[in-house]
């Protein structure tokens, strides 16, 4: 494998650089093992995330060959001749292929990624049906690796750098579609923003490169749906009472 691997270390660099690697990778290797190989026997200095190697942590998010993904789901198989490899774009980048997610955690928190109740906690657990689960099952699997955020135009967009973004917007959808939460009327206060679900202009590249298959854009255009219904209903998100308990009904695309 030949890897053309974005370098930069503020306190040493006055502008980045790249920096091309040779590294023996069996077809059934993944990228991220080649980095891996870089660091551990040519080059200790490459610094990038990495934790589970499977999928699970989202803490390796980079763009490869131009597309955000996780390394540690690339087959060293997929690629021909030399791979570039460079930090998530929108973000900041700390060294090399580290970027500052704060921003990206503090949006995500913006939109309230919590259940919210008003009830007194049930003896046992808050129960469900599996139907009810099923609306956002989808929703569940992300793990918050910041590709979909990174490949929004919106959010690469310097005039709109308010936008949540789809990651956030994926956990609001988890919750504003969770049966047992009792916060609607405040989430779609929070969502019928242009810095919430209003900011999504349906360019859908959020929904391309989501390596968990979440159905990015169809969620963010329930929340639109949402929001709309809630407003022909006359109950102007974020008024008392504006509802929420119904079940949504399922849209097809945005
Ligand atoms: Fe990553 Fe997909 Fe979650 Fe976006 S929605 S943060 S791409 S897992
Ligand atoms: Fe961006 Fe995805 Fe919407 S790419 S504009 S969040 S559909
Ligand atoms: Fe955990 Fe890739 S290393 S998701």
């Amino acid at each position: 494998m030949v890897l053309k691997v974005f370098r930069y270390d503020p306190e040493k660099d006055e502008v980045p650089y790249y920096r091309t690697y040779e590294v023996n990778g069996e077809p059934s290797d993944r990228l991220l093992d080649c980095l891996n190989r870089i660091r551990w026997e040519q080059d200790p200095t490459l610094s990038f995330r990495m934790s589970c190697g499977h999928g699970i942590c989202g803490s390796d998010g980079m763009r490869i060959n131009g597309v955000c993904g996780l390394p540690c789901q690339k087959l060293v198989s997929a690629f021909e001749g030399e791979v570039l490899v460079e930090p998530l774009p929108v973000f900041r980048v700390m060294k090399d292929l580290v970027v500052d997610l704060g921003p990206f955690f503090e949006k995500y928190r913006s939109l309230a990624p919590y259940l919210i109740t008003r009830r007194a906690a049930p003896e046992r657990e808050r129960c469900q049906l599996p139907e009810e689960q099923r609306l956002f099952e989808d929703a569940i699997r992300c793990i918050l690796c910041a590709c979909c955020t990174a490949s929004c135009p919106v959010n690469q967009a310097k005039e709109t750098e308010a936008y949540a973004g789809p990651a956030a917007l994926v956990r609001a959808f988890r919750y504003l579609f969770d049966s047992r939460d009792e916060g609607s009327s405040e989430r779609l206060a929070l969502l019928d923003r242009k810095e919430g679900a209003l900011g999504c202009r349906t360019l859908w590249k959020c929904t391309e490169v989501c390596p968990k298959q979440i159905p990015v854009t169809k969620e963010i255009g329930q929340i639109k749906k949402r929001i709309y219904e809630a407003k022909k209903a006359g109950n102007k998100p974020g008024s008392p009472g504006s509802g929420g308990d119904e079940p949504p009904r399922e849209e097809e695309g945005t």
